[in-house]
């Protein structure tokens, strides 16, 4: 039973010190730290096996190759793929987006097509096809949240039948909202567009089954999932996958070489040009064991215990206004937040006096901050290695925060 153990102890950054106090970790949705299990699985790769992967017949790089390929198993069984085909290794979820952007949509949209996002996405997923839809003069066409943070159902109306790419966050990096995504790919579908979903806020909080929900291109970042950075993926349907033309060129890419033609690879080697980082991808092998080890069933008991008291707690400050859902439905741990009168780069550093580590700025999502008329806030985020007492910590020193800046803390 996974929690008849402390998971905290996995993860020795967390005794670290700031300023002289315990360190306390609330951005995790920035990047996650790594538990001791991950850490060592790198190490013991490096120590028994590293090599090229699908580069030699001696033995280190065959142990290099088998490391890698099992870890692309661990990953389509983690999402529910049905092939280790529609697995593509990349650098992490944005250049898992520009694959699809640059390799499928570049060739497939024309003048007049839309393509429809939420206001609601990172730049990962917002300029990448704001450029897209320049290159091709397809319309770029956005659904709009409401007040609370939350995709409203009539917003999915914007997706029609000249709508041939729909992205699509899973999860809001600044809201916490879980957008309805079943609903945006079912309609994708009706209306015959693509639809790629943003998973990078997702996959370390809940079980996703790409098969189940039909998602024609699914991507994460492993560094927000427990691993190493330097690890993405794409996850894309292995029909459309294997229509599509490479993104970048190079070895391991190719099957035959001649001067003037090459003859390209099989899924997925087609999309992985180049030596990978292959201690990324181990690290994800690890990380997703890792996960399993814990269970989703507790993460999500316990990141709701947290997220529930940290906002209950933050509704008792007058000057702290909640950007996004003020109650638990359909969101994730992820709270963002305005101190009222004071920048939030200021609200950041002074927390770091405290120990207390958060986000602050624009999150990458400058139009979402910008429709919602906020344009800066700060952001705690969480995981299961958090505590209700970090969360008094960090609610007791926002009226420090105020103090420091010459206000009232009522
Ligand atoms: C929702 C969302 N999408 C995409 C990304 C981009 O991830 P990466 O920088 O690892 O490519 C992030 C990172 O914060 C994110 O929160």
């Amino acid at each position: 039973m996974s929690n008849l153990r402390n998971f905290r102890e996995d993860f020795p950054i967390l005794n670290e010190e700031v300023n002289g106090r315990k360190i306390i970790y609330f951005d995790s949705a920035a990047t996650s730290q790594r538990p001791n299990q991950v850490l060592e699985a790198v190490l013991k790769y490096d120590h028994e096996a590293n090599g090229n992967p699908h580069r030699g017949s001696h033995t280190l790089s065959m142990r290099a190759t088998e490391a890698f390929e099992q870890v692309r198993e661990k990953v389509r069984k983690f999402i529910g793929a049905k092939s280790t085909k529609e697995i593509i290794f990349t650098k992490n979820a944005t250049e898992a987006i520009n694959l699809v952007a640059y390799s499928y949509a570049l060739n497939n949209l024309l003048p007049g097509d839309k393509i429809v996002i939420t206001i609601a996405e990172h730049h990962a997923n917002l300029v990448t096809w704001q450029q897209i839809a320049k290159k091709t003069k397809a319309e770029l066409v956005f659904m709009y949240v409401d007040p609370s943070g939350r995709l409203p159902l009539g917003e999915l109306h914007k997706i029609d039948e000249k709508t041939k790419i729909v992205a699509c966050t899973h999860m809001s990096n600044v809201l916490g909202s879980i957008f309805p995504i079943e609903k945006v790919i079912e309609r994708g579908h009706q209306m015959g567009a693509k639809v790629l979903i943003d998973g990078a806020q997702a996959v370390a909080h809940m079980p996703v089954d790409v098969s189940e929900l039909d998602a024609d291109f699914y991507v994460f970042s492993g560094h927000k999932m427990y691993s190493l950075m330097g690890v993405g993926v794409l996850y894309g349907k292995e029909e459309i996958l294997d229509k599509m033309e490479p993104f970048l060129y190079g070895g391991d890419m190719i099957e035959y070489v001649y001067e003037e033609e090459t003859s390209f690879n099989e899924l997925p080697f087609k999309f992985e040009a180049g030596t990978q980082g292959i201690e990324s991808v181990v690290s994800l092998g690890a990380a997703i064991d890792y996960l399993e080890e814990v269970t989703f069933e507790y993460i999500h008991e316990r990141e709701m215990e947290l997220t529930a008291y940290a906002l209950s707690r933050l509704k008792e400050l007058p000057y702290i206004r909640i950007i996004g859902p003020e109650d638990m439905n359909d969101r994730g741990a992820v709270i963002s937040f305005v101190v009222e009168d004071i920048h939030p780069h200021d609200v950041s550093s002074i927390l770091d006096n405290y120990g207390v580590g958060i986000r602050a700025g624009h999150h990458c999502a400058q139009p979402l901050l910008r429709y919602l008329e906020v344009f800066t806030c700060s952001r705690a985020s969480f995981a299961f290695y958090n505590t209700k007492e970090e969360i008094d910590v960090l609610v007791d020193n926002l009226s420090e925060v105020r103090r420091w800046m010459g206000y009232g803390s009522r």
